[in-house]
């Protein structure tokens, strides 16, 4: 099919690059002339494992191409995807000043039939206002449909390519076999519904795996008080099919551009129909906690924060990503500074991003895990970064000037740490 995808972000850049690998023509539309720039340059503008290769191939086979001139690009698809940003306002709805902004440069460019597939997250009901502001615009019939994604940073690719299922919401049924033949080369597990249920997948899948992750942490405190091991909890638990192993590690909290913002935005959207959603509340209060953890367990094992020295390893909110965004390495970093200590920050990509978003004279940027943990009196580990798995720990309390450290991801072994001398402090283990 000849497919436009409007945004170039995550999701946009990533269903466009793959939708292009199934045999689709695929033209991707951002109005950031600087990225349409880099990605004719082939340069990508996000940091995604094995994305420019994708991309590479795809423009030399002259199936994928990239513009700022969206209403060109409107009128040779025969299907527009939209994949513009869905960011928190700041009382937590989703802002969806962008998603009307490119419906009606949509309805205005329109020269014939189209179909419109949103793929962005948008709250229950966001669909039919899309419609109503296309319909304003153009006197061409269009249909609409609820496509939403569900790929993860760092594996977007995979996530992409083999999703679990993909959920198709339509309320014309004339629609379901050309969005499900676009689809089948994906998978064969498709799921189709009406478009409030498959806006409503979209937060509630979010809403619910982040209550695993807030569900483990808290067992984790109550297990570092009672003398249990987490990852032992949550093995035990999760062989069992009807709970699953997935998102049951405990650590310092999720981050990063979609639970933070999707959990707020659900509990938005209950509020304006007048539910309290009280479970979703608590998530999100815990998963804020889980931060601060790491500030209490510091000043537990150093006298005072005040010129203490804390090499931070890791500040994406998770590794092979460069995204910061609500990251919990900011909130502890920013306390840290405001508690007098002296941070010395490193992580494999993500540093630019971190300062653009915090900068400060208290503040040490290094090339290394070692430049970062030298001389200090405790490195805290934030990011599950592969390398931080390699490093000599022996090598490691040698350089530093009072041998803590706290991990926050659980990436050691008892057997690791034995006999290195370090004081070793990880999530809802036994020290
Ligand atoms: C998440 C969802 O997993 C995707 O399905 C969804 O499409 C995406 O949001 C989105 O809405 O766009 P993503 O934010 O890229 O994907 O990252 P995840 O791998 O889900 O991790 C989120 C956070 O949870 C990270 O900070 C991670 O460290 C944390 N986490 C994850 C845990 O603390 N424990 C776990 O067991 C799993």
């Amino acid at each position: 099919m000849k497919l436009a995808v409007i945004g170039t972000g995550y999701v946009g850049l990533v269903s466009g690059v793959c939708f292009a690998s199934k045999g689709n023509e695929v033209v991707c539309v951002d109005m950031d002339q600087n990225k349409i720039d880099k990605l004719n340059r082939l340069q990508s503008p996000i940091y995604e494992p094995g994305i420019e290769q994708l991309m590479e191939e795809n423009v030399r086979e002259g199936r994928l191409s990239f513009t700022s001139d969206l209403q060109e690009a409107v009128r040779r698809s025969e299907l527009i995807i939209l994949a513009v940003g869905t960011p928190s306002l700041p009382n937590g709805e989703a802002n969806l000043q962008f998603i009307e902004r490119a419906a009606a440069d949509i309805g205005e460019a329109m020269d014939g039939y189209k179909i419109i597939v949103t793929k962005s997250t948008v709250p229950v009901g966001t669909n039919e206002k899309i419609r109503q502001v296309i319909a304003s615009r153009t006197s061409f019939s269009f249909e609409i449909a609820s496509v939403p994604e569900f790929l993860r940073e760092g594996t977007a690719i995979r996530d992409t390519l083999k999703p679990d299922r993909v959920v198709i919401g339509l309320d014309n049924p004339g629609l379901e076999g050309v969005l499900t033949a676009l689809h089948r080369p994906f998978t064969e597990n498709i799921f189709v519904t009406d478009i409030r249920s498959a806006e409503m997948i979209k937060y509630a899948s979010n809403a619910f795996l982040a209550t695993k992750i807030s569900f483990i942490n808290e067992i984790a405190n109550i297990c570092e008080k009672v003398g249990a091991d987490v990852t032992e909890v949550a093995k035990g638990m999760g062989s069992d099919q009807r709970i699953g192993s997935a998102f049951l590690r405990a650590g310092i909290g999720y981050g990063g551009s979609c639970f933070p913002k999707d959990t707020k935005a659900l509990i938005q959207i209950a509020g304006n129909v007048d539910y309290e959603f009280k479970l979703l509340k608590s998530v999100v209060e815990v998963n804020t906690g889980q931060r601060y953890n790491v500030i209490a367990k510091l000043k537990e094992s150093l006298e005072t924060l005040k010129g203490a020295r804390i090499g931070i390893w890791g500040v994406s909110f998770k590794p092979d990503t460069d995204d910061i965004r609500d990251a919990p390495a900011l909130e502890i970093v920013e306390t840290l500074i405001r508690e007098g200590a002296v941070v010395k920050l490193y992580d494999p990509i993500a540093l630019d991003n971190f300062r653009q978003q915090f900068d400060h004279p208290g503040l040490h940027w290094c090339s290394s895990a070692e430049e970062a943990a030298g001389g200090c009196d405790a490195v805290c580990l934030l990011t599950d970064w592969h390398e931080f798995k390699e490093i000599n720990l022996h090598k490691l309390a040698a350089m530093m000037r009072q041998p803590v450290l706290i991990d926050g991801r659980n990436v050691y072994g008892r057997e690791q740490i034995e006999g290195t001398g370090l004081e070793y402090i990880s999530v809802g283990r036994p020290h």
